[in-house]
C-alpha cells in the first residue's frame, strides 16, 4: 500500500514523512528536555529560536585565533565552539584571517593598529578583556581582546553568558569590557583524602584521590570551565581541617595531575596544611614556627612541590582553632607561623592564607582578655588586629564574613577595615551547613552582598568590606574565598538551586559591586529558562528565600541554636556541652527576663570592635537594625519593638512568617514548574515540600523552647507546636551528612 501512495504521490508522501519525522524528533527532543540532571550548570547552550539563531549565525561565520596557540587560547576557542554550537545547532568553522561576521579572538599585542582597542586594554589587566563589534583589516567582526590568554578565555564565557540570556544587541552590537576587583577568587574545598567533604551535601569529593594520579576524571575539565566560566581562579583542594599526608610525595603527584587540568583554566591549584605537618611525619623534632629545622623543612617541601606544580598558589592554614595545632602551642603568634611559611612560599611566588577562624577555650594559653575570652565573638579580633603590620607581604589574613560561623545572618566580622596594613581575604560559606544543607532553598547571592557592602566606617570615613577587600586603606590588596558546595552529585551542588550560590559567589568575587538580583536573574535565564514567565517567578523566589530561611531558624539575630555536631535542624535547648561558647544556650541566653546576648559596654563589649560609629549605633537597641538586635542586646520579652509589638509578639511573628515563605515559596515554584523540564522540576519540588516541613520543625521547636523559657503563652490565634518541647528534643540525627 506504501509503495502504491509512494508511486502515485510522491511529493504528499514525502511531506508524511517529513511531517512523521518532525514529529518523532520533537519527541525526542522533549525526552531529552525531561532528562535534564543540571550537570551542564550555566552552561547550558541551548539551541535558539530561529530568528535570533539566523541573526547568530551571521555574526559567527567563522572563528579566527589571532593570539598564538595555547592551552587557554584552545580552551577559549573549544569553549566559543560548543556554546555557538549548541546556540546555533551547528558549530562555527575555524578560520585564520578576519572575515564578514567572524568572531576574532586576539590579544592587545596581535591587534598593532586599532588604538581604541589598544586604549581600553590598557586599562583592564592582566586578566581583564573586551568584547565589541569592529572592523578589522577591512572585516565587520566581532572582537574578543584581552591582554592575556586568560582574558581571552573570561571574555569568551561573557559573551556566551550574554548570549545564552537572550537580548540581540548581545548578538548585533556587544560592549563588555570587565576586569576583576580582587586578584585572588578562590574556592576552598573541604574535601578529605577519603573523599568525605566537611559540611558537603553533594555526594562525595569530585576530587578521586585513590585513582589519581593515573586516573584523571574528565569532570576536573567541566569543573574548571564553570569555574573559568565565572572568573574563579583558585581551588583549596582538601579541608582546612588537613592531615599531614597531604604533603607526603603521593599526595602531591594527585595534586599535581589536578592541577594540569585545571591550569589552561586559570586555576591555580591550593592546598591547606596542617601546622604540625613535620613533626607528625617524624621529620622534626617540633613544630614550633621560630626553630631553624622546622622552618627548613618547610622550605625543602615548597621547593618539592613548586618542582611538580609550577605554578602552585600556596597554603591556607587553620591552625590553633577548634583544636587544630599552632604556633600558640610554641609561645609564638599567628604571624610568627604565617610569616615562616611565608618565607619558604616566596622564593617561588606563592601566598599564605592564614584564617583568623579562631577561637580557644578560656583555659587554652592565649593572648586574649578575660572579657573577650568569655565571648567567642571578640577572639579573633582580639588575636589579630594587634598584628596588623606585622604580617610578611605574602601572608592573606582569611576572615569570615562573620564573628561567629557563617550563620543565616550575623554581623560583618569587625575585623574588616580594622586592619588596614594587613591584606584580607573573605571566607564566605557556599555549601549551606547552617542553611538547610541542601534540601532548602536559600538564595546566598542578598548574604554575600548584604556583607561586600558593609561600610565599615573605618577611620571615620565611607569603606565597605568590598573596598577594604581591594585595598581602600593602605593598598593592601586581599582577596574573596568560598567554601565550596560542589561534590561528586549529578548536579555538582546537591540541588539546582545549589548551583547558583557557586554561581552568584563566583560573580561577586569577580566584581563585588553587582548586584545579586541581576546575579540571579542571569543565572535563572541560563540554567531554567529565558521565558520571562519562568525568569521572573524564579528571581523572586530566590530573592525572598534566604530571609525567610532567617525568620524561620534564627530571626532578629539569635545565632546558633542549631543541633549539635551535624548542625541540621533546631536544638536552642542544648546547654551541656563540654566548651560553653559550643552550647545555643550560651548565644541566645533565654530566661525569664528576656533573650539575646548583651554585647555592649554592659556585656561582652564585643560591640566596641567595631568603628566609633558603627559601634555606636550597634550599642543602642533603638539604633541597631532590628534583624541584629539579639545578636547585640539582651532585652525583656515586653520589649517594645518599632512594629509596635513586643519583643516575644515580633519574635513569634517571624517565625510565623518564615514558615508563611516557605508555603509561599513552594506555591511560586509549582506554578512555575509546569514550563521547566520535568527532571529538575521535580526534584525542586521534592525539595521545597521537604523544606516546608523542616521549617515548621524549626519554628515549633524554637518556639516551645522559648515559651517554656519565657512562660509566656503564645499571642492569641498563634498555631501552638505539633508536639511538646520533649518531642523535639529526642530527636537525633546520627547519620546527618557533611560531618566530614
Ligand atoms: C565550622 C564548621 C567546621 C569547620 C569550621 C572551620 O565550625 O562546623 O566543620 O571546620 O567551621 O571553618 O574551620
Amino acid at each position: 500500500m506504501v509503495q502504491r501512495f509512494l508511486k502515485r504521490r510522491p511529493a504528499a508522501f514525502c511531506r508524511v514523512l517529513g511531517a512523521a519525522l518532525l514529529f518523532l524528533f520533537s519527541l525526542t527532543l522533549s525526552a531529552r528536555a525531561a532528562d535534564e540532571d543540571g550537570y551542564r550548570l550555566w552552561l547550558r547552550y541551548p539551541l535558539l529560536p530561529a530568528a535570533p539563531r539566523t541573526q547568530l549565525a551571521a555574526r559567527t561565520t567563522a572563528i579566527v585565533t589571532l593570539a598564538p596557540a595555547s592551552p587557554t587560547v584552545d580552551a577559549a576557542r573549544e569553549e566559543l565552539q560548543r556554546g555557538l554550537g549548541g546556540l546555533l545547532g551547528r558549530t562555527p568553522a575555524s578560520a585564520t584571517a578576519p572575515q564578514a561576521g567572524s568572531v576574532v579572538l586576539a590579544r592587545g599585542a596581535d591587534l598593532a593598529l586599532d588604538t581604541a582597542v589598544q586604549l581600553a586594554l590598557r586599562t583592564l589587566g592582566p586578566e581583564g578583556y573586551l568584547v565589541r563589534r569592529t572592523r578589522l583589516q577591512g572585516a565587520d567582526v566581532t572582537l574578543i581582546a584581552a591582554n592575556g590568554d586568560i582574558g581571552l578565555l573570561y571574555g569568551s564565557f561573557a559573551w556566551l553568558r550574554v548570549l545564552q540570556a537572550g537580548g540581540p544587541e548581545a548578538i548585533e552590537a556587544p560592549t563588555l569590557a570587565s576586569k576583576p576587583a580582587l586578584p585572588r577568587r578562590l574556592l576552598d574545598h573541604w574535601d578529605n583524602l577519603d573523599r568525605t567533604v566537611e559540611r558537603g551535601y553533594a555526594g562525595e569529593s569530585i576530587w578521586n584521590w585513590w585513582e589519581l594520579p593515573d586516573i584523571v576524571d574528565p569532570r576536573y575539565t567541566d569543573y574548571a570551565r564553570a569555574n573559568a566560566s565565572l572568573g574563579i581562579n583558585g581551588a583549596v583542594l582538601n579541608n582546612v581541617n588537613a592531615k599531614a599526608e597531604v604533603l607526603g610525595a603521593p599526595f602531591i603527584a594527585k595534586a599535581a595531575a589536578v592541577a594540569g587540568v585545571l591550569r589552561p583554566y586559570g586555576v591555580r591549584v591550593y592546598l591547606s596544611v596542617r601546622w604540625s605537618t613535620p613533626l607528625e611525619l617524624g621529620q622534626t623534632k617540633s613544630a614550633d614556627p621560630l626553630d631553624p629545622a622546622v622552618a627548613a623543612w618547610w622550605r625543602a617541601k615548597a621547593d618539592e612541590i613548586y618542582r611538580a606544580i609550577p605554578d602552585f598558589g600556596g597554603f591556607l592554614v587553620k591552625a590553633n582553632s577548634e583544636g587544630q595545632p599552632g604556633p600558640q602551642d610554641y609561645g609564638r603568634n599567628h604571624a610568627d607561623g604565617a610569616n615562616m611559611l611565608a618565607r619558604a612560599l616566596a622564593p617561588h611566588g606563592g601566598i599564605v592564607m592564614w584564617r583568623a577562624f579562631v577561637y580557644n577555650p578560656p583555659s587554652h594559653p592565649t593572648q586574649v582578655s578575660d572579657r573577650a575570652a568569655q565571648d567567642r565573638a571578640s577572639q579573633a579580633y582580639d588575636q589579630f588586629k594587634p598584628l596588623d603590620g606585622k604580617f610578611d607581604a605574602n601572608v592573606i589574613v582569611q576572615v569570615k564574613n562573620g564573628p561567629i560561623d557563617f550563620q543565616p545572618r550575623e554581623p560583618v566580622h569587625p575585623l574588616f577595615g580594622a586592619m588596614p596594613a594587613t591584606p584580607l581575604m573573605m571566607e564566605f560559606q557556599v555549601t549551606k551547613e547552617y542553611l538547610g544543607f541542601a534540601t532548602h532553598l536559600a538564595y546566598l547571592g542578598p548574604l554575600f552582598q548584604e556583607a561586600l557592602r558593609f561600610d565599615t566606617r573605618a577611620g571615620g570615613r565611607a569603606l565597605t568590606v568590598a573596598q577594604a577587600l581591594a585595598g581602600g586603606q593602605q593598598g593592601r590588596i586581599g582577596g574573596i574565598a568560598g567554601v565550596a558546595n560542589i561534590g561528586s552529585s549529578r548536579s555538582w551542588s546537591g540541588s539546582d538551586f545549589d548551583q547558583a550560590n557557586w554561581y552568584a559567589f563566583g560573580r561577586l568575587a569577580w566584581d563585588p559591586q553587582l548586584d545579586s538580583a541581576a546575579i540571579a536573574h542571569e543565572w535563572a535565564a541560563q540554567t531554567w529558562s529565558t521565558d520571562p514567565r519562568v525568569i521572573e517567578p524564579v528571581v523572586a523566589l530566590m530573592m525572598r528565600s534566604r530571609e525567610a530561611v532567617v525568620d524561620y531558624m534564627t530571626p532578629l539575630g539569635l545565632h546558633h541554636l542549631m543541633g549539635t555536631g551535624h548542625h541540621h535542624g533546631p536544638a536552642p535547648w542544648v546547654d551541656n556541652l563540654e566548651r560553653p561558647d559550643w552550647n545555643p544556650a550560651y548565644y541566645h541566653r533565654a530566661g525569664s527576663d528576656g533573650i539575646g546576648f548583651d554585647r555592649t559596654a554592659s556585656g561582652s563589649h564585643a560591640v566596641a570592635q567595631y568603628a566609633p560609629e558603627v559601634a555606636k549605633r550597634f550599642g543602642n537597641p533603638a539604633t541597631t537594625p532590628p534583624e541584629l538586635l539579639l545578636w547585640f542586646h539582651h532585652l525583656p520579652w515586653d520589649y517594645r519593638m518599632p512594629s509596635g509589638r513586643t519583643l516575644w509578639e515580633e519574635l513569634v511573628a517571624h517565625y510565623d512568617h518564615g514558615v508563611q515563605e516557605a508555603a509561599a515559596m513552594q506555591a511560586a515554584w509549582e506554578a512555575v514548574r509546569p514550563r521547566v523540564d520535568a527532571g529538575r522540576g521535580k526534584d525542586v519540588s521534592r525539595r521545597m515540600a521537604r523544606q516546608l516541613i523542616e521549617a515548621r520543625w524549626w519554628r515549633d521547636a524554637c518556639l516551645a523552647y522559648f515559651m517554656r523559657r519565657s512562660g509566656l503563652p503564645l499571642p492569641a490565634g498563634t498555631a501552638p507546636p505539633a508536639h511538646p518541647l520533649e518531642y523535639y528534643q529526642a530527636l537525633r540525627f546520627p547519620y546527618a551528612p557533611g560531618r566530614g
